[in-house]
């Protein structure tokens, strides 16, 4: 009886040190944004030469409860988790978390047991949110007293720094900051507040408010142009704009912050408190210029189907005219490609990630000698942000006649 169980006892040691099982985790947290997916690590090791897959069972446990089991080479999920199934076979069971919510943020187990041997590893996991930034305006009792309100909102973890700036200044005095409030989601908002006194607006003042937080290398920066406009009754407009967006807009079209200003401008002396233009979506009041590429010109085939290309990129707003000219062989004047003249014109417009517009625009052509050697094609574009229409030309086209096949 007692021979027996030293005899188990041995038995069971000598599995483990077969079996040679070791379960690493980072020891330092790992870190997720919410809404995107993440990896939470975890790697084992035994003699794979020697392993049984079929007793092999991993399972990640979260807040008590099992967010996914592998075992017998099925996987069994109950939320938003998975891993890697070969993987799994050879020794990383990280798991993958994806639709990454606040609530995920804590600490989860990685469990790995091989012939009756059971190892338990914790790894921690934080959630990080990038806060979104609005500046508006809220309107006080006294006429000459006005309310710029920096709106943060979305955030995670609970730590932000909300600064308003002057004209490169920090203003301490005259700036109200809640605190963080927690939305349904988790995350958190904040409202920080600058009184802003209108008769006492230098001449095109510039405001920011800069947000910091832990989620983003660096911080996020709302600049206005603080005017005085009539001096009756010191309205106050506000220009909304992005430093990025100045330098675009500065660069590509000379004149246009300009011209947008004073188009703010002559509003808010017609309509007069409604005039005092709030900040929202500064992407809606800016405009971008287009860009053009070299029409793209395939080898033109007496009797074929030519297809020429033509890419504009980097606009902003949406609406924009393409239109495609051509001269006639041993002619000067552009005329404009109709229908009728046995060519279609299509267009393909997508949203970029930076929000411009990017638009592909082709032109079928049934290719002759007569009707295209040395014609030639011009895609024109028309968009709010340009005075003139933009132009590409092909050039002289040359036709190769179809070599006879008998
Ligand atoms: C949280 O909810 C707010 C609206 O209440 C939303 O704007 C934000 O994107 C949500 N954030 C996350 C991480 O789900
Ligand atoms: C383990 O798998 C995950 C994906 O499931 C991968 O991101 C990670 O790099 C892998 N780790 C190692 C050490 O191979
Ligand atoms: C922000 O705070 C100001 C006062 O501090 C208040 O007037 C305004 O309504 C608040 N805005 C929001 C959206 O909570
Ligand atoms: C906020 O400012 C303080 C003091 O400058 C700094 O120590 C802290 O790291 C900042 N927090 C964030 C989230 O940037």
């Amino acid at each position: 009886m007692k021979i027996d169980f030293w005899i188990f006892i041995i038995f069971l040691l000598q599995l483990q040190t077969c079996s040679g099982l070791e379960v690493t985790v980072p020891s330092n947290p790992e870190t997720g944004m919410a809404g995107s997916s993440v990896v939470v690590p975890c790697i084992y090791s035994l003699d794979f030469n020697k392993m049984e897959p079929k007793l092999l069972h991993v399972r990640w446990i979260f807040r008590d409860k099992v967010l996914l089991m592998f075992s017998k080479k099925e996987l069994t999920s109950y939320g938003r988790a998975t891993l890697d199934k070969e993987a799994a076979m050879n020794g990383n069971v990280s798991l993958l978390l994806y639709g990454l919510k606040v609530e995920d943020e804590g600490t989860y187990t990685c469990s790995v047991e091989y012939i009756g041997e059971l190892h338990l590893k914790k790894v921690q996991l934080r959630v990080q949110a990038s806060p979104s930034v609005e500046v508006t305006k809220s309107s006080t009792k006294s006429d000459d007293k006005m309310n710029l309100d920096c709106l943060v909102k979305g955030f995670y973890p609970k730590e932000v720094n909300v600064t308003w700036y002057r004209n490169g200044e920090i203003v301490n005095n005259g700036v109200i900051t809640s605190e963080p409030r927690k939305e349904g989601n988790g995350t958190y908002d904040v409202n920080s507040t600058l009184v802003i006194i209108s008769s006492k607006i230098k001449k095109d003042e510039l405001a920011e408010c800069r947000v910091e937080h832990v989620s983003m290398g660096t911080p996020i920066k709302e600049h206005f142009v603080l005017t005085q406009i009539g001096l009756k009754r010191n309205s106050v407009t506000l220009v909304s704009i992005s430093t990025v967006t100045v330098f675009l807009v500065m660069a590509l079209c000379r004149g246009l912050y300009w011209a947008l200003c004073n188009r703010l401008k002559s509003k808010s002396n017609v309509v007069d408190e409604e005039s005092v233009k709030p900040a929202v979506e500064p992407e809606a009041e800016l405009q971008k210029c287009p860009r053009m590429g070299e029409i793209m010109v395939p080898r033109m085939v007496n009797g074929t189907k030519a297809f020429l290309q033509c890419t504009i990129s980097g606009y902003c707003p949406e609406n924009l005219n393409v239109t495609w000219l051509w001269m006639k062989p041993g002619t000067q004047q552009l005329l404009s490609v109709s229908p009728s003249d046995n060519k279609t014109a299509t267009v393909e417009i997508k949203r970029e990630k930076d929000k411009t517009y990017t638009c592909t625009a082709c032109l079928s052509i049934n290719v002759s000698v007569s009707g295209e050697n040395s014609a030639q094609y011009v895609c024109q574009v028309e968009h709010p942000s340009l005075e003139r229409p933009l132009q590409k030309r092909t050039g002289k086209l040359q036709v190769i006649g179809r070599s006879c096949v008998k």
